[in-house]
């Protein structure tokens, strides 16, 4: 009995530890089963206290009075699917006649409560099924990205979203996205996550970084293209539109159409190519925009002018040639010149980490839905990396990427650097790279800084 006792006490002893210290561990041993008892058991009472119950059909009352039985109970929504998962509880709901899924989103929160879970959130799968994602406790305190996540040609799982589900940066169906956020908010880690994600893949990657190049350089034997300031981006900027024609004059070619057809009717992309002819995709990123479209002299306005137009071209041009934008800054507004709005408004997947005012947030998000906005002020400052993901579907989620360090990113890119395509337009941008002994002196100098 005593021994009983004493391994009871252990148990719990050691459960408390782990909630408290490793609350996905926690969850992994002990948190699924209590939770899945709890939601199991308790169901029927909690979605007749939360609302979600509906009275029963009027044939099952009549039968009820003829057979002298008791009028029988409300009816919760049908349990169509359970499942645990890593970091919660999935249940897919069938709603009963006279239910919708607002429902059971406006009840999110009072079951959130009723099964003491740490959030709850709800989507409609098809017409009369709901899925109820809950989470067993905060999955962006500490990001821990499964080890299994759905690959596939240029989509990166980039995050993990506050339903414990995984994020992805689809470049194939959002060609284009913009990252805004107030300084030290995140956006450079997100940006790094980015780059080791698409490190493994066949794609070139081509970076200006006008923060001298602190960010992206130390990546550079996975880069087949860099500018550090804004003159080379201009020059980039223009090869990289030459290139987007040359890859449409070999679409053309492949489709036979004649020479008078204007490049943007041209309906086929890269990807209905051959796999032998078929160009490599590039993705451009940029971080600190602003820098790009701020001059203080003639010289700079004309040089701010084709730097803008060249990116305009590519965002409105580039996604059949293969040609991706990744755009970071802190804000992103008329206030940056003419050309800006008309950039913004083609880049379509949007992301805001922690912005200081409701402006920048409706940079981001103004356009798309002002709940975002509004989620995108609530961020606090010391959860860094803390973002709010929207699309212009106008749906949004809660995102944090895992924290990649700047080592961790230039070991994943010298583990592919075999894989950095050498474009023949890009080929004046190529880093010049150092040998691994001198390249240490610099990034143990940079490392400080980002870390
Ligand atoms: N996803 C994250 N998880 C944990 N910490 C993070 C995350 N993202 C950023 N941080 C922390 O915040 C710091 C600042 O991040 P980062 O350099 O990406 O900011 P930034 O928005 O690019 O700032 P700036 O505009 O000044 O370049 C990082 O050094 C890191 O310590
Ligand atoms: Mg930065």
């Amino acid at each position: 009995m005593t021994a009983f006792t004493v391994a009871l006490v252990l148990v719990v002893a050691a459960a408390g530890l782990l909630r408290w210290r490793r609350p996905a561990w926690y969850w992994m041993t002990f948190g699924v089963t209590l939770a899945s008892l709890r939601v199991l058991v308790r169901y029927a009472s909690v979605m007749d206290a939360c609302g979600l119950t509906v009275p029963p059909p009027r044939w099952r009352l009549a039968l009820a009075r003829i057979a002298n039985r008791p009028v029988p109970d409300s009816r919760p929504p049908r349990i169509l699917r359970f499942r645990p998962t890593r970091t919660g509880l999935v249940l897919r709901l069938g709603l009963r006649p006279g239910q919708d899924a607002f429902d059971v989103a406006a009840a999110s929160d009072r079951l959130r409560h009723s099964f003491s879970m740490y959030g709850v959130t709800s989507r409609e799968v098809r017409s009369g099924v709901v899925e109820v994602r809950m989470t067993g406790y905060d999955v962006l305190k500490r990001v821990q990205m499964p080890a299994k996540v759905d690959t596939r040609p240029m989509r990166v799982p980039v995050a993990l979203r506050e339903d414990g589900s995984v994020h992805y940066r689809d470049y194939r169906a959002v060609p284009h996205a913009l990252t805004l956020g107030a300084t030290e908010s995140g956006k450079s880690v997100y940006q790094r996550n980015l780059v080791a994600g698409l490190a493994p893949m066949d794609v070139a990657l081509v970076g200006i970084d006008c923060k001298q190049g602190v960010e992206l350089f130390p990546l550079a034997r996975r880069f087949s293209a860099l500018a550090d300031n804004p003159d080379t981006a201009a020059d980039l900027l223009d090869a990289l539109v030459s290139r987007m024609e040359g890859v449409y004059q070999l679409i053309r070619a492949e489709q036979r159409i004649t020479s008078a057809v204007p490049d943007a009717e041209i309906a086929a992309d890269i990807w209905d190519l051959p796999d032998d002819i078929r160009p490599v995709p590039v993705v451009v990123l940029v971080d600190e925009v602003a820098e790009l479209a701020l001059f203080a002299s003639k010289e700079e306005e004309k040089r701010r002018d084709r730097i803008i137009t060249a990116l305009v071209r590519l965002a409105q041009l580039g996604r059949a040639a293969g040609i991706y934008l990744e755009i970071c800054g802190q804000r992103f507004g008329s206030e940056l010149g003419k050309g800006i709005t008309m950039l913004r408004a083609q880049l379509t997947a949007r992301t805001a980490h922690r912005v200081n005012d409701e402006t920048s947030a409706n940079m981001a998000f103004g356009d798309i839905s002002p709940d975002a906005v509004l989620a995108a002020i609530q961020i606090p400052a010391e959860t860094r990396g803390l973002a709010i993901a929207g699309d212009s579907t106008g749906g949004w989620h809660r995102i944090r990427a895992p924290h990649t360090s700047l080592r961790q990113a230039v070991n994943t890119c010298n583990r592919h650097a075999d894989r950095t395509p050498a474009l023949p337009e890009l080929a004046p941008f190529r880093p010049e790279l150092v040998s691994s002994s001198e390249a240490l002196v610099p990034l143990s100098k940079t490392a400080p800084v980002t870390a």
